[in-house]
């Protein structure tokens, strides 16, 4: 498959399941940049139960956002890897106005990708995720299911139920990213680096809009 790699920073924002993760996962593979999730790292500091890990598991489960401090010291480290040297996608940060502001000190962002769909839309996409807890693959039972049901098509693993995907905390989640997050549109609108991105239907259609977006930057 064609993979070009060209150096840019993006970050691809959104609400809860509005397809944050599978966009990134298909954009690092077409620009040769690689994903930076806050929420898969955070996930895998849970799982190995590290420091940081014991610290935000209890923000996890509930939906809440782990403190400023500690996820803008994780993303600090996980960009001065090699890898990122001909920059990265950011899914799931900045999440706050702190956020935003720490990372205006670390970088400039090229294109902040704003994915628009509605919330009842969302609920369903989250409640029917099913993702891979080794290589964190995204799936869904009705609208992306993998060939072998509960299996991960990319690694073999079996596949899980986020515990943060039960209908109340998704709810939950919702009502934090309006509280929480939302501002941040229109503090990169402002700042001319925002498009909205329609992310209503297929995965693919939504591909190709964020992808006409980001050619241009080229
Ligand atoms: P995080 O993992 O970032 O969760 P999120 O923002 O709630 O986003 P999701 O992972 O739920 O969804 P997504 O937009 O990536 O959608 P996906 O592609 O999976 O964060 C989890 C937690 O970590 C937070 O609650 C917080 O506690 C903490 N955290 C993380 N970052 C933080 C930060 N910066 N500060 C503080 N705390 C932080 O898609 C969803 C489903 O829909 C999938 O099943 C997919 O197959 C399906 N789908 C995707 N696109 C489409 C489409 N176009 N049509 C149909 N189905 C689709």
């Amino acid at each position: 498959m064609h993979r070009l790699v060209i150096s840019m920073k993006l970050v691809i924002f959104g609400p809860p399941s509005a397809g944050k993760g599978t966009q990134a996962q298909r954009l690092s593979h077409q620009y040769g940049i690689p994903q930076v999730s806050t929420g898969d790292l955070l996930r895998k500091a849970v799982a190995d139960k590290t420091p940081l890990g014991l610290k935000v598991k209890s923000y996890l489960d509930q939906g809440k956002l782990g403190p400023d401090n500690l996820i803008v010291q994780l993303i600090k480290e996980r960009v001065s890897k090699p890898d990122c040297k001909n920059g990265y996608l950011l899914d799931g940060f900045p999440r706050t106005m702190g956020q935003a502001k720490e990372l205006e000190k670390m970088t400039d962002i090229d294109l902040v990708l704003n994915i628009v769909v509605d919330f009842e839309v969302l609920v369903e996409r989250a409640v029917g995720r099913r993702t891979c807890p080794k290589c964190s693959a995204v799936y869904h039972v009705k609208f992306n299911p993998p060939m072998n049901e509960g299996i991960c098509e990319k690694c073999g693993s079996q596949l899980i139920q986020r515990d943060d995907d039960k209908e109340e905390t998704v709810r939950n989640r919702l009502k934090v990213y309006q509280e929480q997050t939302e501002p941040l549109i229109e503090y990169y609108r402002r700042k001319g680096k925002l498009v909205d991105i329609d992310g209503s239907g297929g995965i693919d259609a939504v591909f190709g809009r964020m992808v006409s977006m980001v050619d241009k930057l080229k």
